[in-house]
């Protein structure tokens, strides 16, 4: 069809990377039999209270539209989980927003205190989608390596601010690296952002997923925080909530008219079916998601044994948290040539390190949603693949 001169995509919208997760996840479809080690994403179902929960909201009948910062019971139920587990008052000088997942949580954030033109610092590896959602609001990330184990170097950050910089963005436990950052470096990093009068904005999405001693360390716990810190947290991963769509934002108070303002036009309220199935999922609580990490630990130990055989021309970064492992790979190759070949020639999906923006190749694989039977199928592939095409 023929398009008129001014029907066009926006210059914002075509500086954008395209994600990378449908692009292997069609290229594992079209191929019979394929393993994904490719979407992070657990294998268990939301706990059944969640269910039920929405079972009774949907045959109580109202279904008009609902507060913009979500319901009144599920801002209450948040506020306690995080003064049980994380030793932080939620509705004292900060407030909670439930959104529709932990993206839109990010999204709100950067609408909210950058402009165009201004800078959000990134860690790198990062999550594809926060570089994304950097780039929509005509922003620039502004991109700092972690050291060779994925850890942060808070005095790069520091030294990376401008007179443009809004924030300082940390994910632990990590994606794509699987990194969980120490207490002493994200109290660092919080620092920094204090005294530049900036926002750390901390995505804790994977806050339960930590092995071997490792712990996640809440942001918002650090005194004197609650004025910069914006913290995401999401059901997605622990309560098995992907397609639910429930997540929420902790924010200054200060910035909640302004999330309020952009929540409001975007999504009006989050999906209040969905509130209700979350506090069902809260209402069975952390439990749910420690009966399921036996599981995990055991796919993630088969997936680390035979990594571990790679030898030396692949490196395996230590990776005490989510469900991720970010190998690097000595080769010319790039990461999605090797991408292509692993899922055509072995079988098996994994996703590329280009994506996560960072040079050489790397590749990210997923354990999350393996059971010990498909991980070990998934894993062995990749190892003999991997040293089909690089040994
Ligand atoms: C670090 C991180 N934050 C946020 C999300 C988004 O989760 P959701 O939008 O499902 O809450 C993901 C999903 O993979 C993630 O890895």
């Amino acid at each position: 069809m023929r398009r008129l001169k001014n029907m066009q995509l926006s210059q914002r919208i075509q500086s954008v990377q395209s994600p990378v997760i449908p692009i292997v996840g069609d290229l594992v479809r079209a191929t019979p039999g394929a393993i994904s080690l490719g979407q992070g994403v657990v294998s268990y179902p939301p706990p059944p209270q969640a269910a039920a929960y929405a079972a009774r909201y949907a045959s109580a009948g109202d279904h008009t539209y609902k507060p913009v910062q979500g319901i009144g019971e599920l801002l209450a139920a948040l506020r306690a989980k995080h003064l049980a587990e994380n030793g932080f008052d939620a509705g004292r000088d900060r407030a909670i927003v439930v959104t529709a997942g932990g993206n839109m949580g990010f999204m709100n954030a950067v609408l909210a205190i950058a402009d165009p033109g201004d800078e959000i610092i990134l860690p790198t590896p990062y999550y594809f989608n926060h570089e994304m959602a950097v780039a929509i609001a005509n922003c620039k990330a502004v991109l700092v390596p972690t050291d060779e184990r994925y850890q942060l170097r808070p005095a790069a950050l520091r030294a990376a601010i401008t007179p443009r910089t809004r924030a300082i963005v940390t994910v632990s436990p990590n994606n794509p690296t699987g990194a969980v950052y120490s207490q002493a470096a994200l109290r660092e990093v919080n620092q920094i952002c204090r005294d530049a009068g900036i926002y750390h904005i901390s995505d804790e999405a994977y806050e339960y997923f930590t092995y071997d001693g490792a712990e996640s360390f809440a942001a918002a716990s650090i005194q004197g925080s609650a004025g910069h810190t914006i913290s995401l947290y999401s059901l997605s991963k622990s309560y098995g909530f992907a397609s639910w769509r429930i997540a929420w934002m902790v924010v200054p108070e200060h910035l909640l008219t302004a999330v309020k303002k952009i929540q409001d036009t975007i999504l009006i309220c989050p999906p209040v079916i969905c509130q209700h199935a979350a506090l069902g999922a809260l209402e069975a609580g952390r439990g749910y998601c420690e009966e399921q990490m036996p599981a995990l630990r055991a796919a993630r130990s088969i997936v680390m044994n035979e990594l571990e055989s790679l030898g030396q021309r692949v490196v395996v970064p230590r990776a005490d948290g989510a469900f991720y492992f970010l190998v690097r790979v000595d080769t010319d190759l790039a990461a999605m040539t090797v991408v292509e070949r692993l899922v055509r020639e072995y079988g098996v999906g994994v996703l590329p390190g280009e994506t996560f923006g960072i040079d050489g190749c790397a590749l990210r694989v997923a354990y999350g949603a393996l059971t010990p039977s498909t991980a070990a199928e998934g894993i062995s592939r990749f190892v003999r693949g991997l040293k089909g095409i690089v040994q």
